[in-house]
């Protein structure tokens, strides 16, 4: 059967989303990196298209995928290119949803040679420098009324368990909404299907029932409309 028609209910509202995993060099052929796919940034473009918004998506390292109908897309690699795009295209943006997976470190130094391994049998230290919290700017840079919304993959730990970490992370970042992902079996990294929460700033919390991320997508637009209008 047809899946039924999506309401149009975003029309004239623009978005931007970020997707995919950012990669840091370290020399001309490696580089640090991370698991994620760009399937869950994907799916909330394409469900915002969808639903009739305009929508620009900056993805880093997701070529494989289809890119959705509709949607304005720029491919980045790095973490500071990631942020020089989506700041550029948030300055008129209604919403903002930073679904990409952010290196937090790169290599201070890129080598212009190639790494050789030397004869003493040793091995090099690389130092690592922080890269700039691209949500964190988003919040201290945001215009009156535009939804941010962050993502976060968490686990629980000694120190509390996922919805404690979360709970941390949305005041900390000070975004509008933070979808969780409980990291573990099935869910997450690398697999069709998804599970967390949705915490919103004024301390609304939902559960995001196991489902696809086209659904966990129509989630994130319901709630941001919903702030959108408020
Ligand atoms: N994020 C970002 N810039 C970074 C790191 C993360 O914009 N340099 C964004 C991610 O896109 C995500 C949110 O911040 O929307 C949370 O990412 P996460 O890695 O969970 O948060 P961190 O503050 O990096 O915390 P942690 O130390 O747990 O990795
Ligand atoms: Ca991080």
């Amino acid at each position: 059967a047809e899946p039924a028609a999506l309401p149009r209910d975003l029309e004239g509202v623009r978005v931007v989303v970020s997707a995919g995993g950012t990669r840091e060099p370290l020399d001309p052929v490696r580089f640090l990196g991370n698991r994620s796919s760009g399937k869950q940034g994907y799916a909330l473009a394409r469900v915002a298209a969808q639903r009739g918004a305009e929508v620009r998506l900056v993805t880093a390292h997701s070529a494989e995928l289809p890119e959705p109908a509709g949607v304005d897309v720029l491919h980045v690699s790095t973490a500071l290119e990631l942020e020089q795009a989506v700041r550029a295209a948030a300055s008129d943006a209604d919403v903002v949803v930073m679904a990409a997976a952010v290196a937090d470190f790169r290599p201070a130094e890129l080598a212009t040679h190639k790494i050789k391994k030397t004869d003493d049998g040793g091995a090099p230290t690389v130092e690592l420098v922080r890269n700039p919290d691209i949500l964190a700017g988003l919040v201290e840079d945001r215009k009156d009324g535009q939804v941010i919304v962050g993502f976060a993959a968490e686990t629980g730990d000694e120190g509390g368990d996922v919805l404690h970490h979360a709970r941390a992370k949305l005041k900390r970042k000070g975004c509008d909404l933070l979808v969780v992902n409980a990291v573990g079996e099935g869910t997450a990294f690398e697999v069709e299907d998804n599970a967390g929460w949705l915490l919103a700033a004024d301390g609304t919390e939902r559960p995001i029932p196991l489902g696809s991320k086209s659904q966990l997508a129509a989630e994130v637009w319901n709630a941001a409309l919903a702030l959108l209008k408020a």
